[in-house]
């Protein structure tokens, strides 16, 4: 159901990590967030060919990931080898893809709130939900705050929904690009606390009937100050940004 009382987001999200001061989804990356002060990061979340988590947002090698094929067909010893940086400066061509175990792990002991995005490749959304929610469920058995828990959200229901099984103490968001007119029976359906959704479909009435429901109301991706402002004063809690430089978490 609705978030609980007393529980709330960091304002300021590092959207995949690093924005756009370093590579996406890699540990230079959150190094980066954490080098700007920042205290919370969105990562994707996919499965390698044998079936280890993995951060990585496309399901196929190419745009940030040297090489080509599907993320979906080589194993995770192999993918973690890859140059994940180079695409973006050749001073991070040494960055490569972390296993999810290792990003949270290295999150955790630099103190970072994580919103864990499950990112499925094409077919593969039930079979992620459940081993990412499984790992993250015993990663995180110790902690009892919520605060101090992940936040798993996905544009796949049927991901949600493994995660709820393997992960029933580790909260949920569902992400949504457009907010349909059904929003709170698909929030019902999958059990979330918060919702995630495209700012720029965002109108000052729905998000005000979301927090008038009780959720968390969450935007992707907010690179102007101007703007965040703007959805903050229509009651939005949180946004993650590319723009990790000029957001902080003393945003306002
Ligand atoms: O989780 C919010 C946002 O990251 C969703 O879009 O494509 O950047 O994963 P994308
Ligand atoms: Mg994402």
């Amino acid at each position: 159901g609705p978030a609980p009382r007393g529980w709330h987001y960091p304002r300021v999200v590092a959207h995949r990590g690093g924005g756009i001061l370093a590579p996406e989804n890699t540990l230079v990356g959150m190094d980066a967030a954490v080098f700007h002060g920042h205290v919370a990061v969105e990562f994707d979340v996919m499965l390698a060919g044998d079936d280890v988590p993995v951060l990585m947002h496309d399901d196929v090698l190419g745009r940030t990931v040297a090489g080509s094929g599907r993320v979906a067909d080589l194993p995770s010893d192999e993918l973690t080898m890859k140059d994940a940086g180079s695409w973006l400066a050749p001073r991070f061509s040494l960055a490569r893809v972390p296993r999810y175990v290792d990003a949270v792990a290295w999150l955790r002991q630099q103190g970072v709130w994580m919103n864990v995005e499950i990112k499925p490749s094409p077919g593969a959304d039930v079979a992620t939900g459940e081993i990412v929610g499984r790992i993250t469920q015993a990663m995180f058995a110790g902690v009892h705050d919520l605060a101090l828990k992940p936040l798993m959200s996905s544009f796949s229901v049927n991901s949600l929904l493994a995660a709820r099984r393997t992960a029933p103490d580790i909260p949920r968001a569902l992400l949504l690009s457009h907010v349909p007119a059904d929003w709170q029976a698909q929030m019902t359906a999958v059990d979330a606390i918060a919702l995630h959704c495209n700012h720029r479909h965002l109108t000052p009435d729905l998000a005000a009937r979301v927090k008038a429901a009780g959720y968390g109301l969450f935007c992707y991706t907010v690179n102007e100050p101007e703007r965040a402002r703007e959805l903050l004063q229509w009651g939005v809690d949180a946004f993650c940004t590319d723009r990790i430089d000029l957001m902080g978490p003393g945003f306002t």
